[in-house]
């Protein structure tokens, strides 16, 4: 990682334009709707099944339990709403704690708020840029102790139900430590994939190892709806609780309206579906473009000697937004400011969440590689790109 100037920024700048050319400004990351998007819409406006009931929710969820090797899948709203009904089912409440990174967006935190829980952040690892095992594992042995098979915060008194380590940018995080840690102390695991669908870690889809996991299709993400979100898991019960969560908690029947709890109007639309079914087939094709753009950029970024963020070991990245490393604050803020004056839209990691003043009050761990990775991370421009 070394200092840049301005040969450097222009050599940068013109290496970007050269990829993404006839752009008057080059976004971080645009949708492509090339394929069926529009003939499934159309039959979905034709069939006047808009909303959440319909054939292409029910095919949507088929084909994406096939694409990550879940057995299950439930179409949601959106992302958050998948992590709030996923932190329901972990039975997480006011007497809950639950641990999580700082380096990740607000709607991670956010949901654990809507269950009046708190969030308890452990550091990161540099070279995943998610939650780090070792880090979870100290901050247990030394703050927990386990009763009634339930894992206590010595320190709150309140339970650590769950765990949401978050899959940063795509790479996935050393997921299979995690999960082992987390099963040591009966902590419940929910995957944050939101940003990682396509991500493997050791040939396993990510958001696949823990209890639960959550994707978004939000319009920035690889596929998207506009908004869109999805539960998976192996495990049928917390599928069908899911379901039924998110549509109101109805009692399935032909014309009775009846609801046996308070549910959740977080079912995804027909319309929304139809779409991502279009996205999905192409979701191969938008993998191999992106990794074909990654490896240019590592090569590029070579030559001018700058950090260039790799997948990690054993996993196989979506490479979803590409991040570089820049050598502190001051020549991050120069890099940004000059590429977004010059046309080309970049932009800083998320300000980590013990940060934010509704979080800062909460336990955090020594954070010292969210600290160091916060204030270099530089998301570059990262469509797909045909
Ligand atoms: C890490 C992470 N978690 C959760 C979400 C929330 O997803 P949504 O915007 O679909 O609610 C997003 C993205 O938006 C995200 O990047």
């Amino acid at each position: 990682m070394k200092e840049n100037n301005n040969d450097e920024n222009l050599a940068i700048i013109k290496f970007i334009k050269s990829v993404y050319q006839n752009y008057k400004f080059i976004p971080l990351h645009e949708p492509k709707f090339t394929g069926n998007e529009k003939k499934y819409l159309n039959e979905c406006v034709d069939s006047t099944f808009v909303s959440s009931v319909g054939k292409f929710v029910d095919e949507f969820e088929k084909k994406i339990a096939k694409y990550t090797g879940a057995k299950y899948a439930v179409a949601t709203t959106n992302g958050t709403s998948a992590l709030h009904i996923s932190l329901i089912l972990a039975d997480v409440n006011s007497d809950s704690e639950v641990i999580t990174q700082p380096l990740t967006f607000v709607a991670t935190c956010n949901a654990i708020s809507y269950c009046n829980a708190k969030p308890v952040f452990i550091d990161i690892d540099k070279d995943t840029m998610g939650l780090s095992p070792s880090a979870l594992e100290i901050f247990l042995k030394n703050n927990t102790k386990i009763k009634n098979k339930k894992c206590i915060n010595i320190r709150t008194n309140k339970i650590i139900k769950a765990c949401i380590p978050m899959h940063s940018y795509g790479h996935p995080c050393k997921i299979d430590k995690i999960k082992t840690i987390c099963n040591k102390y009966n902590i419940f695991l929910i995957e944050d994939a939101a940003e990682s669908l396509g991500s493997f870690y050791k040939n396993k889809h990510t958001g696949t190892f823990g209890q639960l996991g959550t994707l978004s299709f939000n319009g920035n993400k690889i596929i998207t709806a506009g908004g869109g979100g999805c539960i998976i898991t192996n495990d049928k019960s917390l599928a069908v609780k899911a379901k039924h969560l998110t549509t109101t908690a109805k009692i399935p029947h032909k014309w009775d309206f009846n609801h046996d709890m308070i549910g959740y109007n977080y079912r995804m639309p027909n319309l929304n579906a139809a779409l991502l079914l279009a996205q999905l087939e192409k979701l191969n094709n938008f993998i191999k473009n992106k990794r074909k753009l990654a490896s240019d950029y590592e090569n590029f970024f070579k030559s001018i000697d700058y950090f260039f963020f790799k997948e990690p070991k054993y996993s196989r990245s979506n490479y979803w937004l590409n991040v570089i490393l820049l050598k502190n604050k001051k020549q991050r803020d120069k890099f940004l400011d000059y590429t977004n004056k010059n046309g080309i839209m970049t932009r800083p990691a998320w300000q980590l969440m013990n940060k934010l003043k509704m979080f800062k009050d909460c336990y955090q761990s020594n954070l010292k590689n969210a600290k160091y990775l916060e204030v270099r991370i530089v998301n570059i421009p990262s469509s797909v790109k045909f």
